[in-house]
């Protein structure tokens, strides 16, 4: 999952490709590197790191060009350093990748034999000489039909030429892709969001077709190299302004933002006036869907295990909850009466996308629930329910995941009513309780000193466990999957009646375990199996909401009181400590919070 720019322009274009790969460092911050051409040959400066490293480089200070590519790169082949750094030329030809090239093992035993030498570990580099030698014989459109053709597996490229100083070749199979138009000068990019601030003006190419980029027109192709046409579209062009203010890291600034994101999403969906939810145009009817399957990664596959609670609790419909990366390639039984909801932030993550592609392909009914409206997910879905949380910036995602199961609960309350499960009375008074959350969410943020503190024991530990049982179950996944992203610390999330089946085994004397047992139907449950880990010498943080009944248990090592709402909507408040537990604990390590080590914020390959 990489970034990649190309500019051809009439003026010198390393500066701004600089400014584009800084926007793009959301796919990716292990290397950065660009390419230009200038009187006849190919410059290349690559560096370890972020795009702030390669900036600081003389070379690109100082570099001419007016045809260019640029690249960030999230390591899949080989190291991630500068030598591994993309762009990767030979003499003749630099390309940039976004993807994996499958046979690349192959390839470049047949090149190595054709006496071509390789510098770098990636599977990229096969490209760069595979067109080499297709040059040799063809020209250039038949050379890149020739490599295209033989390469297996997922791409976006960039490719500029030294004999051509007014052409960026762009090609897509799997990766997203898209064209952008300027005066004077037109562009490629992974996505709109790099191109905006020089554009509004875009086209997406499909898998399999690849494009010609001159400064005054472009050309594009489908996969047998015949010319065809391509809509332009006019994205809005207000570019979203988004800086961290008075915060020290993106993602503190995000967490706090939250009121606004559920208010928000509040404003778009519930229409007041009709004390009804504002989704009146889905495009199925009733008795068409008798079935859900959500499928997501991440933080978005725990959306969907949460939804899947709320869709059982407020409909009869049958729910799956399926990981994108395990639905696309498992024998899925397609069903016509089924709806399947894919939810991501980004819109972009590949093994999402793929999952939609292949219910696409299969002619199925498909929903995204997603944050970024231009995404490949958003685009190629039948139906789409934004989220509305405006733009994440900090890797790990924190208002996108209330923002999306805020949309995936207010989708349960509607389906709910529609189907005739929810009788309109319950319905009303949920929709009243709901109108409420972002005044409950605000109160609940001002817990903080005392996560501060706690989050000292966390860091000192070898490991940690997060435990919940039915609504709080997924809220626990989440809360050790932001400990482990954040802080590198092992954290579990376990449905807390399973501990006796195995994971109890890791308890020892000291061992810091995050119990969250709101007074909902399974508090008690969750009571008994807290005291099991209590006396096995665990350190129990219990989160719970505040209530008139005391806590009838002894030996909790801390307790945290959320505010009160109705069940359904526990799950919101009690994301907030573990949110915060993971942000003071990254923060007393010293760790970079918005771009932990090994991640990206958009997950573009499989
Ligand atoms: C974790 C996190 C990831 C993403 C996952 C899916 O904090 O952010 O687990 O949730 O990579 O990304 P999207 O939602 O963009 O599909």
């Amino acid at each position: 999952m990489c970034g990649i720019i190309g500019i051809n322009s009439n003026k010198s274009v390393s500066a701004t490709i600089i400014n584009s790969l800084k926007k793009l460092e959301y796919r990716g911050y292990d290397s950065a590197g660009i390419a230009t051409l200038s009187n006849g040959l190919i410059n290349e400066v690559k560096s370890e790191g972020r795009v702030d490293n390669l900036e600081k480089n003389s070379i690109v200070q100082n570099m001419e060009g007016n045809i260019g590519i640029g690249h960030v790169r999230w390591a899949t082949h080989g190291l991630p350093n500068s030598i591994n750094a993309h762009p990767h030329s030979s003499q003749n030809v630099s390309v940039v990748h976004n993807g994996i090239i499958e046979n690349s093992t192959l390839l470049k035993k047949f090149l190595l034999a054709r006496g071509h030498k390789f510098k770098s570990q990636t599977d990229t580099e096969v490209i760069v000489h595979l067109i080499t030698e297709n040059l040799k014989t063809e020209n250039i459109i038949d050379s890149i039909k020739k490599t295209l053709k033989a390469l297996h597996g997922s791409f976006a490229l960039g490719i500029i030429f030294k004999d051509q100083p007014d052409l960026i070749v762009g090609a897509r199979r799997g990766s997203p892709l898209a064209v952008g138009y300027g005066p004077n000068e037109n562009y490629l990019g992974s996505d709109s969001y790099a191109l905006k601030s020089m554009t509004n003006k875009i086209t997406y190419l499909n898998d399999g077709e690849f494009c010609i980029v001159k400064k005054n027109h472009v050309e594009f192709f489908n996969d047998d190299g015949v010319k065809i046409n391509k809509k332009v579209l006019e994205l809005s062009s207000e570019e979203e302004k988004y800086d961290k203010g008075e915060y020290k890291h993106f993602m503190a600034k995000e967490i706090e933002e939250q009121p606004l994101t559920i208010k928000n999403g509040i404003d778009e969906y519930i229409d007041t006036a009709n004390n009804d939810i504002n989704i009146y145009n889905i495009p199925w009817k009733r008795d068409e869907i008798s079935s859900i399957t959500l499928v997501g990664c991440g933080t978005a596959y725990h959306s969907c295990l949460m939804a899947k609670y709320w869709f059982e609790e407020l409909t009869s419909l049958d729910v799956n909850v399926d990981i994108a990366s395990e639905f696309r390639y498992k024998k899925n039984r397609f069903k016509k009466d089924n709806l399947y909801v894919f939810v991501s932030q980004s819109g972009e993550t590949a093994d999402t996308y793929a999952a939609l592609d292949l219910c696409n392909k299969n002619n199925m009914k498909t929903c995204a629930v997603v944050n970024v409206i231009e995404s490949s997910i958003a685009r190629d879905s039948e139906f789409v329910l934004p989220i509305h949380c405006g733009i994440e910036i900090g890797v790990a995602s924190t208002k996108a995941f209330l923002g999306q199961i805020l949309i995936l609960y207010i989708l349960a309350l509607k389906l709910g009513l529609l189907r005739g499960d929810l009788e309109k009375k319950e319905f009303s008074k949920k929709l009243s309780d709901l109108k409420n959350l972002p005044k409950l969410i605000e109160e609940t943020l001002l817990i903080d000193n005392k996560i501060q503190n706690i989050s000292y024991t966390f860091n000192e530990a070898k490991g940690s466990m997060f435990l919940g049982r039915g609504f709080s179950y997924p809220i626990a996944l989440e809360g050790a999957l932001k400990l482990k992203e954040l802080s590198y610390i092992h954290a579990e999330g376990y449905p807390a009646g399973e501990m006796k089946h195995g994971p109890l085994a890791l308890i020892e004397e000291g061992m810091p375990v995050v119990v969250l047992a709101p007074r909902d139907n399974y508090y008690k449950k969750t009571i008994s199996n807290m005291q099991e880990v209590i006396a096995r010498g665990a350190k129990v943080l219990l989160i719970t909401n505040k209530s008139k009944d005391e806590i009838v248990s002894e030996n909790i090592w801390e307790t945290i009181e959320v505010e009160s709402t109705n069940e359904d909507l526990l799950p919101f408040l009690l994301t907030i400590p573990l949110q915060k537990l993971a942000y003071y604990s990254a923060l007393k390590k010293g760790f970079d919070i918005d771009k932990p080590r090994n991640l990206a914020k958009s997950v573009t390959v499989e």
